[in-house]
């Protein structure tokens, strides 16, 4: 996968597995409901859940399948969703596979549902749209998830502040996004990173013509409302840092701890009390249809 001079490599999401789940912002509450009643689903289907991270989708839409398959290229990620599902009593009904969504083993069977939670952008879309007409069933649904955007698409300054005043306040102060992002473009430079290389114009949308071209129909579009009053402690924020392919660990090399030293002094600043106030953001869902079988005549 290139997206102009940038070339994927394994180092894109390295060493931010540990902190995924305890930094990012959950997806809105309802979201498996949502799906469950815009798929049908009974129980019975196989799902594939591709670029899965931690398992954050497959592990919440698990037990609306059969069978669940998630797929990753980063062994950190699937190491943390193995832990979950083990915890969480899932591991009868998940399986986790160590691959691209490029080049996927042969032998995975046919899905009734494929989702791709905030990864499609980072894949060979086209080729990756057409191995997914392959893998589903007739009938099946691509599903992209995503958070909703309540801004221009950039980094962590997209956030929405908490409201600290009026009928929306917020017990406490909002995280200080821009000023995180400032820090952060201080230790990497102003061009935001990503693997081995820098992404000066993010990275690419189009999925509808490239999903359209691929002959899916479509898209339905959900939005789960978020909103829903958060509280996040520092080591949240910090995780939250680390979780992102921008800003991951290993690109800060041997200043990561000066690094953390001073994001934790920013974070005291803003927020003595050690606790800040955050909304959920709402879950916007697309969903795409493989054409079903024609009638038997
Ligand atoms: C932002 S995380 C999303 C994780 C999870 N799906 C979620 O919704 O929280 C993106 C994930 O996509 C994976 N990824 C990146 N490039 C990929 C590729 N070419 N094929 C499969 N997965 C990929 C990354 O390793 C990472 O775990």
């Amino acid at each position: 996968m290139t997206i102009g001079d940038w070339q994927w490599d394994e180092t894109l999401f390295a060493g931010a597995a540990p902190y995924y789940r305890r930094g990012r912002l959950p997806y809105a509450p309802g979201l498996a409901e949502a799906l469950r009643d815009a798929l049908a689903l009974d129980g019975r289907g196989r799902l594939l859940d591709v670029g899965c991270g931690p398992g954050t989708l497959a592990l919440d839409l698990a037990p609306l399948f059969a069978d669940v398959v998630g797929v990753d290229p980063d062994p950190g990620m699937l190491a943390e969703a193995e832990r979950v599902a083990a915890e969480t009593g899932l591991n009868d009904r998940t399986r986790w596979i160590l691959a691209r969504a490029e080049e996927l083993p042969s032998g995975l069977g046919a899905f009734t549902v494929v989702t791709f939670g905030q990864s499609f952008h980072w894949m060979d879309q086209e080729r990756v749209a057409a191995a997914m007409l392959r893998l589903l069933r007739p009938g099946g649904a691509f599903v992209h998830v995503a958070d909703v955007k309540t801004q221009p698409k950039t980094d962590l300054k997209t956030k929405p502040a908490a409201a600290t005043s009026g009928a929306d306040a917020l017990p406490f102060p909002p995280v200080p996004y821009a000023a995180v992002d400032a820090l952060v473009r201080r230790y990497l430079g102003p061009v935001r990173r990503a693997g081995r290389g820098t992404l000066p114009h993010g990275t690419p949308g189009g999925e509808a013509e490239v999903l359209g071209r691929a002959c899916f129909a479509g898209p339905q579009r959900l939005v789960v409302a978020g909103g829903q009053a958060l509280e996040r402690d520092h080591d949240d924020v910090v995780a939250q840092v680390f979780s992102l392919s921008s800003s991951a660990p290993h690109l800060f090399g041997a200043r990561r701890a000066a690094f953390e030293a001073e994001l934790r002094a920013l974070l005291a600043q803003a927020s003595p009390a050690g606790r800040f106030s955050e909304r959920r953001p709402g879950t916007e869902v697309r969903i795409w249809r493989k054409e079903p079988a024609p009638p038997q005549s």
